[in-house]
């Protein structure tokens, strides 16, 4: 038998935990979502209202389940306020083992007994997680995708001592989120990552190389493999910090050559070229426009 789950904590207002909440009210849960800052909590409602406004545009939801889906989130800065009802926790905030051990020490702390701690990490142990509570079998990881509310898939991954139950029900709740769940194993990168990331990285290797330039590298990659963004866009909209630690993770976790992450991704990242949320990575992004505007340090055709 699965548990039954109403209230949802999610602990982390950024582009994955202001998207897994939108997704989670519209479908008819409590939320509370909470973050160390009440602007950043501001900023993320700001943005949910604004991803609902497009799916009334288009038809999607109706005005009035938009206003319900809205008053069902309620924010917090403070952790034990947070999920002091919440039967899930899922959490979303940056991705770091010292910050994520953390707050979950702390969540098993606060939570009430029958609360299942998800973590939405894209890389980061479950077992390691699960292992700083007291409750293992009642930690499990769903990886959503970004943009969330678009995205089909979850990643759910067993961590070693989690509860057959607890996948179970995770799983049907993937499902009322209108979402495709796949069951996957502790490893380093999971599935997702593990396949994903190496791609990426190989691509800012070929840019590295002068095999070809930006734009002949997403180009190739879109029309040529039907891929909604080359890798080098879609490492910018990830941001190459997260695509530079997740290679990290593959290169410590399998030891071998080659997960190492390319010398220009770990230069970018030192630089402070990260991509969409700094403004500039593979491409320019400028505030309002759509244009795809490859970055002048990548400019000649064949960059070297
Ligand atoms: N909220 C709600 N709807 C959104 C949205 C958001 N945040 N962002 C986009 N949309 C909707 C748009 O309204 C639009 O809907 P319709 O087609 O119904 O009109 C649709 O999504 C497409 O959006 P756009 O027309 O603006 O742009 P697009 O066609 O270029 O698609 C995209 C944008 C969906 C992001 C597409 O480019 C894409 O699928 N890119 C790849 C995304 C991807 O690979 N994500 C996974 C990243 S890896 C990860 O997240 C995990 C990790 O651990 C690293």
């Amino acid at each position: 038998m699965s548990l039954k789950l109403n209230n949802v904590t999610v602990i982390g207002s950024g582009t994955m935990g202001n998207g897994i909440s939108h997704v989670f009210a519209q479908c008819g849960f409590n939320v509370s979502m909470m973050d160390i800052n009440q602007t950043a909590l501001d900023k993320a409602i700001a943005t949910i209202n604004k991803n609902m406004d497009r799916l009334v545009v288009k038809g999607t939801i109706t005005e009035e389940v938009k206003m319900q889906s809205l008053s069902r989130i309620k924010t917090y800065t403070d952790m034990a306020a947070a999920v002091k009802d919440a039967d899930l926790v899922v959490e979303a905030a940056t991705e770091n083992i010292d910050l994520k051990l953390n707050l979950f020490r702390q969540l098993d702390q606060h939570c009430p007994e029958h609360c299942i701690l998800a973590t939405n990490t894209s890389s980061i142990s479950l077992t390691r997680i699960a292992s700083v509570t007291k409750r293992p079998g009642k930690v499990i990881g769903m990886h959503f995708m970004n943009p969330v509310p678009v995205m089909k898939l979850i990643e759910v991954i067993n961590g070693y001592g989690t509860d057959a139950e607890v996948t179970q029900t995770i799983y049907k709740l993937s499902e009322q989120l209108g979402k495709v769940p796949c069951v996957v194993n502790d490893y380093p990168g999971f599935i997702a990552n593990r396949i994903l990331l190496p791609m990426i990285n190989e691509a800012v290797l070929a840019l590295q190389e002068g095999v070809a330039g930006v734009a002949e590298i997403d180009t190739i990659m879109k029309l040529g493999m039907a891929h909604p963004m080359g890798p080098l866009q879609l490492a910018d909209f990830i941001g190459l910090d997260t695509c530079y630690s997740i290679m990290n993770v593959l290169h410590m976790g399998f030891g071998a050559q080659k997960y190492a992450p390319a010398t220009l991704l770990a230069n970018m990242v030192q630089a402070g070229y990260l991509g969409v949320k700094s403004g500039e990575g593979f491409y320019k992004y400028t505030a309002g426009s759509k244009d795809l505007v490859v970055s002048e340090r990548f400019a000649s055709r064949v960059w070297k």
